[in-house]
């Protein structure tokens, strides 16, 4: 040991490729699995042991940050909220914290990155092995929208931003840990392609220099979440790993199958619950049936419907026969059907999609 790690998650950017949802809440924040997906992050960051945690985020969205997560002791952390005044790059976010880190070596960890596996083993080989830096790979099918990696002789060699010819098939995980050497290099490296201070090109200045780079490769899942079917990939994955738990009211003519999370407050009512599913608190689910693979946001309602495969954020109502399949619903939003053939859709905060019955 010999030092504190204090981690940094990185929450900036505009997300725009999440739209609607990201015109009213901040990328980070949006529900998977019950939980927002930095919170998955969080408990990752909280596996390694780190407890103190700086969060960058776009001005923006601080409040939504502050409000949601707070102090961090929720969840068994004590957050610091950082401030990136503009989008120039992750580079530039973690620069922004160097106030925060101090003069230890430190977790970077996007926190859109889910991983099957978390994020202990980037701490762990760091502790072992003292390098500059530790960041993590996964092989991928098409590694072009990546950071992208090549190894010689257990080290990193050479690492390049999404490459349109790969010299590899390793793409860059967004988890990494350093030593406050990273600080230098970034302030160093030009701006790249896309007009921002690159981490990449951080790790590529600390190896032109004979500093250290270790990999560390992971092989279980590995999902981030920037579009909306995002959203739904990483909701099943996550889903897989619930420890069921119930808290909410299920009334004898309600049955449930599978892990099934039900929430204080919930009510399950002549309704089949098939896991893996999540139902939060205060939702309401009357004669349906819910899931697989269904999280269903806190004061949601499920009347008379069929919900699998989809997400159901605050408020959301699917009621009147309806059968969603595929569906990223926004807080408030609500759907009213006939009984029909499943449909998919991704609905805004307070949308609302009617078909009324024929005659
Ligand atoms: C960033 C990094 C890239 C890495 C990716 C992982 O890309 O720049 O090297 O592979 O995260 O999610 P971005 O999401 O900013 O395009």
């Amino acid at each position: 040991m010999g030092f504190t790690m204090r981690a940094v998650v990185l929450c900036g950017g505009e997300g725009t490729r999440l739209r609607p949802f990201t015109f009213t809440q901040a990328k980070h924040l949006l529900p998977v699995a019950g939980r927002p997906v930095v919170e998955h992050a969080l408990a990752a960051v909280r596996a390694t042991g780190i407890r103190d945690v700086g969060i960058v985020v776009s001005p923006s969205v601080e409040g939504q940050f502050r409000e949601r997560l707070g102090d961090g002791s929720r969840l068994g952390l004590s957050v610091t909220y950082i401030v990136q005044p503009e989008p120039k790059g992750l580079a530039h976010a973690v620069l922004c914290a160097e106030g925060y880190v101090g003069d230890d070596p430190f977790l970077v960890y996007l926190g859109d990155n889910l991983l099957q596996g978390g994020i202990a083993g980037v701490v762990d080989l760091f502790r072992s092995q003292n390098p500059a830096a530790v960041v993590t790979l996964r092989r991928v099918d098409d590694p072009r929208r990546f950071g992208v990696a090549v190894i010689e002789g257990g080290h990193l060699v050479r690492l390049v931003e999404k490459p349109p010819n790969p010299p590899s098939d390793l793409a860059i995980v967004g988890a990494y840990a350093f030593t406050p050497l990273l600080f230098q290099a970034a302030r160093e490296v030009k701006p790249s392609f896309r007009g921002e201070l690159e981490l990449t090109d951080c790790l590529q200045w600390l190896v032109d220099r004979g500093h250290p780079v270790l990999p560390y490769e992971v092989r279980g899942w590995w999902q981030d979440v920037g579009r909306p079917t995002d959203l739904l990939v990483a909701n099943r994955l996550l889903l897989a790993q619930i420890e069921p738990r119930v808290e909410g009211e299920v009334d004898g003519s309600s049955t449930l199958d599978g892990p099934v999370v039900i929430e204080r407050g919930a009510r399950i009512v002549a309704s089949r619950v098939v896991g893996p599913v999540v139902i939060g608190e205060e939702a309401r689910i009357e004669r349906s049936t819910v899931g697989p693979n269904a999280a269903v946001g806190p004061r949601a309602v499920v009347r008379d419907a069929e919900v699998a495969d989809s997400i159901l954020m605050d408020g959301a109502c699917v009621e009147q026969g309806a059968r969603i399949a595929g569906v990223v619903l926004g807080r408030g939003a609500r759907v009213h059907l006939p009984m029909g053939r499943p449909f998919s859709a991704f609905l805004g905060d307070e949308s609302t999609l009617e078909v009324k019955e024929e005659g």
